[in-house]
């Protein structure tokens, strides 16, 4: 395995992730329904959080997509046949799932170069040193690249002249409202080119009484890894949050179709924070939403390929059609 690393947020110090956060942070804070984004979570601790929740029995998403991969490697494996490609994660995380189909397209001798993205320096790390005890005397190449997502797809296109293939998985796209994801997906086609295939993981709706058990884990990972983004927020911004302070809770709501995460302060408290040099007051059980996870039909994201300029091409269901990787290309 030939491993590689490039940190393009180093490159780009005045656009950095630690100056996009104080101001999401400020901005959230001083709204009157306070409201923070759910990509704050994810520093290097939030994204080792987020795969604790990924071996909660209890988060379908996970345990789906794997399914998925497992029923459909051969099919995806026959889109990318024998040409070299890029394999482009957006977001990678531990790569657990997307190993299922490395191993098979190694199997298959197809020339591959992963090319996992994400904001998190750590995340890239840990995930080429797993990949490494597993591939370690395979023809993979690995190129890491600590980017925010067009950062990187835009470098590699300067970079690389190769196909790709992007995948988008675990439902992170149900991490936007439907206009958000409208508009990243334009500007995702917008940055390949004509024999590019994209693949996204998408949460199909489902009994909502599911829904509220995959997002209110009895072990309270959920609430954990929501408060991270309090300890994060004292750790980067000199914040003097007490996340004993703060419960969560997720509920889906039928009018956005998301699930809804809140953290609620148990009781009335103004927070400092000294970077900014400000204070945020509290009420009594007053809400803060940290995520939403938007829930899909099948005719939604069938709009939402037409709208963002893509053509479907193939749709790989686990077998309870709790989830539905979509397979799409340029139109
Ligand atoms: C990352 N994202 C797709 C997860 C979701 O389902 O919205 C994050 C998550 N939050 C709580 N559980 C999982």
């Amino acid at each position: 395995m030939d491993i590689k690393f490039t940190d393009l947020c180093l490159k780009n110090p005045e656009n950095s992730t630690l100056t996009q956060f104080a101001e999401e942070i400020d901005k959230g804070l001083s709204l009157e329904n306070k409201r923070l984004p759910s990509w704050l979570i994810y520093d290097n601790e939030g994204s080792v959080l987020f795969q604790e929740i990924n071996s909660l029995e209890g988060y379908h998403p996970t345990y789906c997509e794997t399914e998925i991969f497992h029923a459909h490697k051969e099919d995806i494996a026959k889109l990318i046949s024998n040409q070299p490609f890029n394999l482009i994660e957006l977001g990678a995380g531990d790569g657990r799932k997307t190993t299922i189909l490395l191993n098979y397209f190694i199997e298959k001798k197809l020339d591959i170069n992963y090319i996992p993205i994400d904001v998190s320096e750590g995340a890239i790390r840990n995930l080429s040193n797993s990949l490494k005890d597993r591939f370690e005397n395979d023809s993979l190449n690995f190129h890491g690249l600590t980017a925010d997502y067009f950062q990187g797809i835009n470098w590699l296109n300067e970079n690389s002249s190769q196909r790709n293939l992007v995948f988008f998985l675990g439902s992170s796209i149900g991490n936007f409202d439907i206009i958000s994801a409208q508009r990243f997906l334009k500007h995702l086609k917008d940055s390949l080119s004509e024999n590019d295939l994209v693949l996204i993981g998408f949460d199909l709706m489902k009994d909502p009484k599911l829904l509220h058990a995959a997002y209110n884990d009895p072990q309270g990972v959920f609430q954990k890894f929501n408060l991270h983004l309090l300890d994060r927020i004292n750790e980067e911004l000199g914040g003097n949050f007490n996340t004993n302070k703060f419960i969560q809770s997720g509920t889906y709501n039928a009018k956005s179709r998301a699930v809804e995460s809140f953290i609620y302060s148990v009781e009335e408290q103004t927070v400092r924070l000294n970077s900014l040099d400000k204070e945020f007051h509290f009420d009594l059980w007053e809400g803060m939403q940290t995520e939403h996870s938007y829930k899909y039909t099948i005719p939604i994201i069938e709009k939402l390929a037409e709208g963002s300029g893509f053509e479907i091409v193939n749709h790989f269901f686990d077998q309870n059609h709790y989830f539905v990787d979509s397979l799409w290309k340029l139109k």
